[in-house]
């Protein structure tokens, strides 16, 4: 066994009310003047009244309008407000979107260089303050990764900035938040955490405390997607999914993703698809190219999941697999095509060539793909 290291938050408080716990940790970790950053449809949904009776102090700062998928000058501009208070911790109520832009905040209040600097691994050694993050999505396991992304708007791609400063102090995992979610939300984000899961665990950086995790959150996502997608009030489903991408959130956060995010990024970046969606409709194409290099991983989740008879020999049971998650993303209603979104095949190239500049993602790939195996398939998502 590889020596390996397990990050994640802080502390990670999860199941139905807890958030409950949140004025607790908030003294705990002596934040007195927050800024809650959040965006519209959080709030408008009424979460962020529901934090706010929560918290014992008023916020100094709310910042309720950040946008999804943001790019780095907005992150900037936030920053700017944020300075000119007295704040002494950050609390994040949100999506993806909301959390990753908590992250670089509360790691930036000091940083005095460009954020555009950042993007790339341990450009940031510190963290100034406290965070604690609420996701409301289930979701991109924002709230126990070293992650955040942004949108680059010059070079029109997705990029990370990675860093341990970026790991939250306390993660509540609070199913019911989700509840507002709306469907499409619902089913690309529990897109983006089945592709976490997956993508884990066929990653060549897999670990058994990886594998466990993401098996678990395999299994989750997909016998609950489909009924928190028909139903955003069920809340059993909901707990699996908050559970799910929670778990992947664990296992991808350590295992790394591969070519399926990979080859989304370019996606987002260039014709602002969102991030989950863009995932869910690359996902069956680069799995193709990838199972004969993952046979024996994609082999376990094709039983894990149920989806083959005792029978059934390796390439079947794959074939299975694939079919089975190409009918998942079908059931929530995720484009098959790339056409569906008015994009063109003439622009293959030039996504290719983006997303082999992803080498920190497509190193973890079981199949190390070549620019052309790229372009292959794109070409296949059309
Ligand atoms: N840091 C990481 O580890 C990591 C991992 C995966 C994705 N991401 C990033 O996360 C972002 C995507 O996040 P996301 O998929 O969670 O979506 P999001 O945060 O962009 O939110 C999408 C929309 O859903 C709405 N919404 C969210 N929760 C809601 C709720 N409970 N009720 C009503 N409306 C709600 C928001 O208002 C927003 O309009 C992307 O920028 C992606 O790159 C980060
Ligand atoms: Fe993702």
């Amino acid at each position: 066994m590889k020596v390996s290291e397990f990050k994640t938050a802080g502390k990670l408080i999860t199941g139905l009310g807890a958030i409950k716990a949140l004025a607790d940790e908030m003294k705990r970790l002596g934040i007195n003047n927050c800024a809650v950053i959040t965006d519209k449809g959080v709030s408008s949904s009424g979460l962020l009244d529901q934090i706010l009776t929560l918290i014992s102090s008023k916020p100094l700062l709310i910042v309720d309008d950040v946008p999804p998928e943001p790019e780095v000058d907005v992150i900037e501009r936030k920053l700017g407000l944020l300075r000119e208070k007295q704040i002494d911790g950050i609390i994040a109520l949100g999506g993806g979107s909301a959390i990753d832009s908590a992250k670089v905040l509360a790691s930036t209040y000091d940083y005095t260089g460009p954020l555009l600097e950042l993007f790339g691994e341990n450009t940031l050694t510190q963290r100034n303050l406290p965070l604690i993050v609420i996701p409301t999505t289930a979701g991109t396991g924002s709230e126990v990764t070293n992650i955040a992304i942004l949108s680059d708007p010059k070079a029109q791609m997705k990029k990370g900035i990675v860093s341990h400063c970026l790991l939250p102090d306390v993660a509540i995992v609070a199913p019911e938040m989700t509840k507002t979610c709306p469907p499409s939300i619902t089913a690309a984000s529990g897109i983006d955490a089945f592709v976490h899961a997956l993508e884990a665990y066929i990653s060549v950086n897999a670990s058994p405390i990886t594998d466990a995790l993401a098996e678990k959150a395999l299994k989750l996502i997909f016998s609950s997607l489909v009924h928190a997608y028909n139903n955003g009030e069920n809340l059993s489903a909901r707990e699996d999914m908050a559970t799910g991408s929670l778990m992947a959130g664990l296992a991808f956060g350590n295992a790394g993703v591969g070519a399926v995010h990979a080859l989304a990024y370019p996606l987002g970046g260039r014709f602002h698809l969102s991030h989950g969606m863009s995932n869910a409709v690359m996902l069956p194409h680069v799995l193709k190219v990838n199972a004969p290099f993952c046979q024996d991983k994609l082999y376990c989740v094709a039983k894990l999941l149920k989806v083959c008879e005792r029978h059934h020999s390796k390439e079947e049971a794959v074939k299975l697999l694939l079919g089975a998650i190409e009918k998942l993303c079908r059931d929530v209603d995720i484009p098959a095509s790339l056409t569906h979104f008015n994009i063109s095949p003439t622009c293959v190239g030039e996504l290719a060539e983006e997303a082999s500049k992803v080498t920190r993602l497509l190193r973890n790939n079981p199949k190390q793909l070549s620019i052309e195996e790229i372009e292959d398939i794109y070409r296949l998502a059309f």
